[in-house]
């Protein structure tokens, strides 16, 4: 792939400080294994919202996914649908709702940007729904612009500058140049009946912003709330007050995530705060977990650490980005091979006992 879709895929925040930590959080959970006990084959299927899903993770929602490799998204898609797990349909991806919906039906989950215009809104979610979409992921945390210094070195604008550098990249890509030649140049394909009449290609980022709500505070949720009958989850809280009044609020699950450190260098961990949170909500809620999973083993340390079931996102779109449409199902292979192997290791029977399985500051969980 060229270089300017790489960087947006693969790039942090400001000085990107971030992807590190997010690493590092990981790196910090490890395990004190049984090998001697009885043991039998681990099992990773996850019950979620009254489904059976096969393995405790799922693929979160990539917007601009058309750029990084032309229908990535649907490739991802028809993969969650065999693999049976969830995946995530950004709003800002570049396949649509209905397209997504005939190849994944309930393994898709439809994740909003919340609108400014609350009718388009309303009808983008009436969309999903026929469509077939079994849960809703509303994303709060970009209430402002992010500093992404590699875009701004390459001149990755929506859409991206063709300057000379950019176009010999692509030149030098022949592969990922066909491709995007024959799937056409990625759009927002869900949005754009909400576009101006005769609005062209290059205004498409002033659109965007005209299209997405200014502010999002709890009467939206609320609001968002009473109009999705279906499991609706929150994405991108931290804090424990926040998540207290999602409880208060009915909603069923909340994504603990950091953006995968895109939107700012500075923000704390999930997984270092999930104990706090748990000390406050109990388990009123579903706690999801995000950001710097890299592989089945990052998944098996999210779970032992409290959380309810994983997203990955640059992990599956590494695997899409490599090898095109077979690296979606080879990175689902990848994580449910590397999971099964962790927990073979440490004599770990089923998805719920990860917790016993950890080393805490002293010693083992319990
Ligand atoms: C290229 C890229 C685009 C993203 N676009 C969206 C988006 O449209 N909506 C959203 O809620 N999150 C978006 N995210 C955040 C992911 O859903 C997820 O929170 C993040 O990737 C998790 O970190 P990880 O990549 O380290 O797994 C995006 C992430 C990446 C890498």
């Amino acid at each position: 792939m060229p270089r300017f879709a790489f960087d947006y895929l693969d790039g942090g925040a400001g000085d990107e400080g971030g992807l590190a930590n997010n690493r590092a959080a990981f790196h910090q959970v490890q395990f004190v294994p049984d090998y001697l006990e009885q043991r039998s084959d681990p099992e990773t299927a996850t019950e979620i919202f009254g489904r059976s899903y096969a393995m405790p993770f799922g693929v979160a929602p990539v917007g601009l996914s058309g750029l990084i490799w032309p229908r990535a998204a649907e490739y991802l898609a028809a993969t969650a649908k065999e693999a049976n797990i969830p995946f995530c349909l950004s709003a800002m991806a570049t396949s649509s709702i209905e397209k997504i919906g005939a190849i994944a039906g309930e393994h898709a989950w439809f994740q909003l940007y919340p609108l400014a215009d609350h009718g388009h809104e309303k009808e983008l979610l009436d969309r999903a729904k026929a469509a077939g979409f079994s849960a809703l992921l509303v994303t709060v945390d970009t209430p402002t612009t992010r500093r992404g210094l590699r875009e701004i070195k390459n001149g990755m604008t929506v859409p991206p500058k063709l300057s000379l550098n950019n176009l010999s990249r692509i030149a030098l890509n022949p592969s990922w140049a066909l491709a995007t030649l024959a799937a056409g140049p990625p759009r927002f394909e869900s949005l754009l009946p909400y576009f101006p009449a005769g609005a062209n290609y290059a205004s498409v980022s002033e659109m965007i912003s005209g299209l997405l709500a200014r502010m999002i505070g709890w009467p939206e949720i609320e609001a968002l709330r009473k109009h999705w009958d279906g499991p609706m989850i929150v994405k991108g809280l931290l804090s424990e007050t926040d998540i207290e009044h999602c409880a208060r609020l009915g909603l069923d699950a909340v994504l603990l995530s950091n953006h995968g450190g895109r939107q700012s260098e500075s923000l704390v961990h999930p997984l270092d705060m999930i104990d706090d949170i748990r000390a406050r909500i109990g388990d009123e809620l579903k706690l999801f977990v995000d950001s710097g999973a890299r592989s089945g083993l990052d998944v098996a340390r999210a779970l032992a650490r409290g959380a309810d079931f994983v997203f990955l996102g640059r992990a599956f779109m590494y695997g899409v980005a490599a090898l095109g449409e077979p690296g979606a199902a080879h990175a689902a292979e990848l994580l449910r091979t590397e999971l099964i192997q962790i927990m073979g290791q440490i004599g770990c029977p089923d998805i719920a006992s990860l917790p016993q399985f950890l080393r805490t500051q002293g010693n083992r969980g319990g």
